[in-house]
């Protein structure tokens, strides 16, 4: 059998000029426990990133805060100097232990993570630098300003926004272009309708995180089992192909540790749905 490309889930370009094929790689989860520390596996961790290219997944996720800094350090370990592979990062949240986040967004510490995601992932430019969370301790403007800064600098060449609503993108476009938003969505979980909408009518990518609902949309037994079944695809597979034919600016970047789940999750590509069985999973997925 022919192996998976992440070519056929279509391409998408970033800001006018960065092209990625949509389906991407999420790479918060080669880390340990709460997002905290070395992974469980190191090896395995390197050999999925190195995988990536294979598998025609030119998209890569990944954020300071993951580690922190380890997700970062070892995507430079596997994949530097990124032959064809765009690798977009997130500042803004600090890191006091497993699973905490505070954001902060005053400009100057804004500017070192910045400037740090370059040290680390050895870039001269970042293609796309990701606001992880507006910090509403500090005056929007002032970040959206910074931001603004580092595009002018050269030190970015795209900017995008995480968790934000529509008043809040049009507030930032006011600022810069925003390029991309990544919010959280999937087949489950559709709260941000509306961001995704005005996304697509303004030629913004949308990243949605949690692409496979921390892998409950990838169990057998749910909502999407009997198109799985008719596709001979695993229900991860349904889940992805679902979002990526929800809209053109879509950019699933999935998650995973293993080799395994990203060679199976980036077969999603090649799950094309019919009409009915979007609507029906569309249904059957605002029932829950
Ligand atoms: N902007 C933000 O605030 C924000 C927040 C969270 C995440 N993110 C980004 O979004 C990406 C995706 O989100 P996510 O990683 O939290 O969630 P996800 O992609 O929905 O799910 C990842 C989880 O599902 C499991 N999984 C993946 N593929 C599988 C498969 N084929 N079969 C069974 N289980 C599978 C993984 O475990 P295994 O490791 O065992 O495969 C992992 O625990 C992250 O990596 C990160 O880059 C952004």
């Amino acid at each position: 059998m022919s192996q998976p490309n992440a070519k056929a889930s279509g391409s998408f370009t970033i800001g006018g000029d960065v092209t990625v094929n949509r389906l991407g790689y999420g790479a918060m989860r080669v880390t340990g426990q709460g997002i905290w520390g070395e992974p469980r596996d190191r090896a395995e961790a390197i050999r999925v990133l190195q995988r990536l290219p294979e598998l025609g997944v030119d998209f890569i996720d990944t954020a300071d805060s993951y580690g922190p800094f380890i997700s970062e350090d070892l995507i430079a370990e596997a994949l530097h100097p990124y032959d064809n592979v765009v690798v977009a990062t997130k500042g803004g949240l600090t890191r006091s232990g497993p699973n905490i986040w505070e954001p902060v967004g005053r400009p100057e510490y804004l500017r070192q993570c910045v400037h740090m995601s370059l040290r680390r992932l050895k870039l001269e430019q970042i293609p796309l630098w990701q606001l992880h969370r507006i910090d509403t301790k500090v005056p929007r403007d002032e970040q959206f300003g910074a931001i603004k800064a580092f595009i002018d600098q050269g030190l970015i060449l795209h900017a995008g926004l995480s968790q934000v609503s529509v008043e809040e993108i049009e507030a930032a476009r006011q600022v810069f272009p925003v390029a991309t938003v990544q919010n959280r969505y999937n087949l489950a979980d559709r709260a941000d309708e509306d961001v995704l909408d005005y996304c697509q009518a303004n030629g913004i990518g949308f990243i949605p995180w949690f692409p496979l609902a921390s892998g409950d949309l990838a169990k057998p037994g749910g909502a999407v089992d009997a198109v799985a079944k008719a596709h001979r695809a695993t229900a991860g597979q349904v889940a992805l192909a679902w979002i990526l034919q929800r809209s053109p600016v879509m950019l699933p970047i999935p998650g995973t540790s293993s080799v395994k789940h990203l060679e199976e999750n980036v077969g999603a590509a090649d799950v094309s749905l019919t009409d009915d069985e979007f609507k029906q999973l569309d249904e059957a997925a605002s029932k829950r």
